[in-house]
């Protein structure tokens, strides 16, 4: 990885639901990028921009350390990473630049399809796997529900086939990966969308500069959408 620290740095998803509307944006605004495979970091061949592809569950981390200039990211992963950063006394500023128009989906309790669930309260004292324990504890503790948490970073919709837990939850978008692992959603418990974050450093002018093009062009693509 170069550390040309003159050049704008943008972390979107490497692989996922938001990692080709990501890329088609920074197309879009006129970005020229070559991406290759298995490479780590992109440089834009007509701007000073490099694009690193990362996971995303670390892009609101970078952005508040500062790694990087500017994430994309889904507000669920970043509002999950506040929560745990401001638990343990972490840094966690960050400004948003502006909530996108793609990535759209919920976070959800899901229960198996023959579950009895007349509401939220059916979970009292049950094993819960996610991978969004603040988010999750932040809903439970509002409805009074006490539980047991399992934490899973991936296949959380297996988790109550395998007897691990007894309901999951777990992000849902068109509701195929419920459907197939016989599940259904119980209760929506945060709606999220990708989000264009900046980090709360002050930046050089000439990297400020590049945003302030950016910008409008995102408002631009945004509003011939609408
Ligand atoms: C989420 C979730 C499910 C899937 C649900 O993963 O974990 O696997 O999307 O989508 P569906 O309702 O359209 O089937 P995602 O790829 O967003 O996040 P991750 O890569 O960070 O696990
Ligand atoms: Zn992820
Ligand atoms: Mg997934």
């Amino acid at each position: 990885m170069t550390s040309d620290n003159t050049r704008l740095r943008i972390a979107i998803q490497k692989s996922g639901r938001l990692s080709k509307e990501c890329q088609q944006l920074l197309k879009g605004c006129g970005v020229k990028l070559n991406i290759r495979e298995q490479r780590l970091i992109a440089h834009a061949e007509n701007m000073p921009i490099d694009l690193l592809l990362v996971r995303d569950d670390d892009i609101p981390g970078l952005v508040m350390d500062g790694v990087v200039d500017l994430g994309v990211v889904g507000e669920n992963v970043l509002e999950e990473t506040l929560m745990e950063r401001q638990a343990q006394g972490e840094a966690a500023e960050f400004n948003v630049l502006k909530r996108l128009d793609f990535g759209g989906c919920r976070l959800s309790l899901a229960v198996a399809q023959d579950a009895d669930y007349p509401d939220v309260k059916s979970l009292e004292g049950k094993r819960i796997a996610t991978s969004y324990p603040w988010l999750l504890k932040r809903f439970m503790d509002k409805q009074g529900v006490k539980f047991k948490s399992v934490m899973l970073n991936g296949s959380v919709e297996v988790a109550p086939r395998a007897g691990v837990a007894d309901a999951i939850c777990d992000l849902v978008s068109t509701g195929a990966t419920l459907e197939a692992n016989g599940l259904v959603e119980a209760d929506v418990i945060f709606r999220s969308k990708a989000v264009l974050i900046q980090s709360a450093a002050e930046l050089p002018l000439a990297k400020q500069a590049v945003i302030d093009k950016l910008l409008p062009r995102i408002q631009g693509l945004q509003q011939a959408r609408e």
